[in-house]
Parts: C-alpha cells; structure tokens; sequence
C-alpha cells in the first residue's frame, strides 16, 4: 500500500515531523518565508493531508485544488486562517491546536504587561547607551501590578491562564465573555462585567478572543476613549480584534499609558506611526513561541493527521459536524 502523504507548508518543530515520517511520506515547504500561493496549490494537489501555519490562507481554491483531500491541520489554536464552512462543506475536518500553548501565551501577555509598564525597553536602551548616572527618584516610573485590575476580554482557555497568573501576582480580576463561568469566577474572585465596564475600571485589558465577525475592531475609537487614560491594552490574540490605526491615535494623543502589542491587523505590516511610539511594545506574533508549546502544537498537528488517515475522528475537529454528515 502506497505510503500517505502529508505536506507541510513550513519547517515547524521536530516532534510531529519524526511521528508523521514513520508512516506517511512528508513533504515541507524548504524555504524559510510564508510559501507562494502557487507552490501552496501545488502542496495540496500532491497530498492526503495538509499542515497549514496561520500565515496560509486556506480559502475555497485551495480546498478545490484536492478533491481527495482528507484533513487540514492548522499549526496554530486560532484557525480565522481557514474557510471552515468551505471545508466542511467537502467534509473535510479541520483541526487545531488547543490545551498546549495557553501558559505560553499568558506568560507572553504578562512579558508585554511588565515591559510596557515598566518601560523595561526604554530603560534597556537608556542604561546600554550609558545615560544611567545617578539613581534617580523618578526615573521609569511605572504602576505597582498588585492590586491593579486586569480586565481579560474572552474567557477561554488561554484567558482563564492569564487570570491564573495575574492572581499569583495580587491581581483584582475582571472579565467579560458571551457567558458568564461562575467556577471561574469562585476559584480566582474574578467579577463579571460588561465590556464597558472592563474598559472603564480596568488597569489593564488584555485580550483573548478569537477573530470572528462578531470581535472584528471589538476594540476601536470609542472602546478606547473608555479607558483610563491610565490604563494599558495587551493584545495577544489576533490583530483585527483591535482598530489599529485608531490604537495608533489614541496612543498619539495619550488617551491611553501604553499598548502591548503581539498581533497587528495587516500583520506582518504595521499600521502607520504605530513603531514611532514610544509608549508601545511590539513583538513578532511570538507569544507561543516556548519550545514546549511548538513542540506540543507539532505533536497534537501529527496525531490529528494520523488519526484521519487511519479513518478515525481527528481529536481536535474544530468542525465535527463533518462526522454528523457521514
Ligand atoms: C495560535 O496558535 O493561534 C497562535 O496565534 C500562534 O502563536
């Protein structure tokens, strides 16, 4: 029997690869950069199975280009990179990433927080270029984190690590979801609140929602004219959550302290003005980026290919109405 095959569309971390290559013929995309759409069609005709990273847009054509197709393996927790409804219309599974990266992303969200609160780049560049002469009393200052709200938009599974985390650190917790979860709101004395109500009492608001119709510029002018003008927005989620250009504006003008940045709306490019501002930290969509995480990302990718192949249900289907149908 000939051997299945899987393309990869970029080099990811090594455990799922060496898992996949026991059994099924793989094949990745070798160069180090988003691969062309023409060479992405062409890794679909060829295989029985496709591991897409978040960076492919994996519309209708490239479900088109492979009939045969079994499975669409996103190496990422968030999938707006995939037209799920097309996918599910052919019966294909789509699967995702879930329950390995949440700590990873929460301690990211947490180094956005401390660096842009405590101006740790600033002060980096400040004591490297040898401007440090004599302690001073009000050099960098910046709010004490204990006691300070965090206000967390999207109560997932990676919202609920950053929660954790910012009770460690003497956090009062604040939240808002579609629902309310009264477990979590017991075990870390977090209080529900509309989404007005975060803005305005929140220190900082962190967000953690997926990219949906529905949270598309969920965070604009108006949002942003809510916040304290003390307060700091972190956003690890995905870019269009946020209304770049008005965050642009608004850290402008100081409507807000300052914005901690891992995602951007027109990703990998950044709207205007938004790097001239000091009262900004920027981070290259990294926040998963622990080598546990990408490692785990690459094993769960591999079994949920694996499982397809070997005619199961794929574990992590973030469409599992494409079983219903059979
Ligand atoms: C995800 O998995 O969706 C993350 O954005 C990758 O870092």
């Amino acid at each position: 029997m000939p051997r299945p095959k899987v393309f990869i569309t970029r080099k990811i971390a090594d455990s799922g690869i060496q898992l996949l290559k026991k059994t099924c013929d793989v094949r990745i995309y070798p160069q180090n950069q988003p691969i062309p759409r023409q060479e992405l069609l062409r890794g679909v005709k060829w295989c029985d199975a496709l591991l897409p990273l978040l960076t492919e847009r994996i519309d209708k054509e490239v479900l088109d280009a492979n009939p045969k197709l079994k499975i669409v393996a996103n190496y990422a927790v968030g999938f707006d990179n995939i037209d799920v409804t097309s996918a599910t219309s052919k019966s294909i599974p789509v699967t995702n990433t879930p329950g390995v990266l949440e700590d990873a992303v929460a301690e990211h969200t947490f180094a956005l927080l401390f660096a842009i609160s405590k101006h740790l780049v600033e002060a980096d560049r400040f004591t490297r270029r040898g401007k440090y002469k004599s302690w001073e009393p009000l050099l960098f200052l910046g709010p004490q984190l204990k006691g300070k709200v965090l206000g967390i938009v999207g109560l997932g599974r990676i919202g609920s690590s950053v929660a954790e985390k910012a009770r460690a650190m003497g956090m009062q917790v604040t939240y808002t979801d579609v629902q309310r979860n009264p477990a979590f709101e017991k075990k870390f004395q977090a209080r529900f609140v509309s989404k007005e109500v975060l803005l305005k009492t929140a220190d900082f608001v962190s967000l953690h929602v997926p990219l949906l119709p529905a949270t598309r510029h969920l965070i604009g002018a108006k949002e942003l004219r809510m916040m304290k003008k003390t307060a700091y927005l972190i956003n690890t989620s995905r870019g269009p959550v946020v209304d770049e250009r008005a965050l642009v504006r608004a850290l402008q003008k100081k409507m807000i302290a300052g914005a901690g940045l891992d995602v951007y709306e027109f990703e990998p490019k950044l709207a205007p003005g938004l790097n001239k501002l000091p009262n900004v930290i920027l981070t290259p969509h990294t926040a998963s980026a622990t080598l546990e995480a990408r490692q785990a990302m690459s094993v769960i990718a591999a079994k949920n290919i694996l499982a397809v192949l070997r005619g199961k249900k794929a574990p992590h289907a973030v469409n599992p109405e494409v079983y219903k149908k059979r």
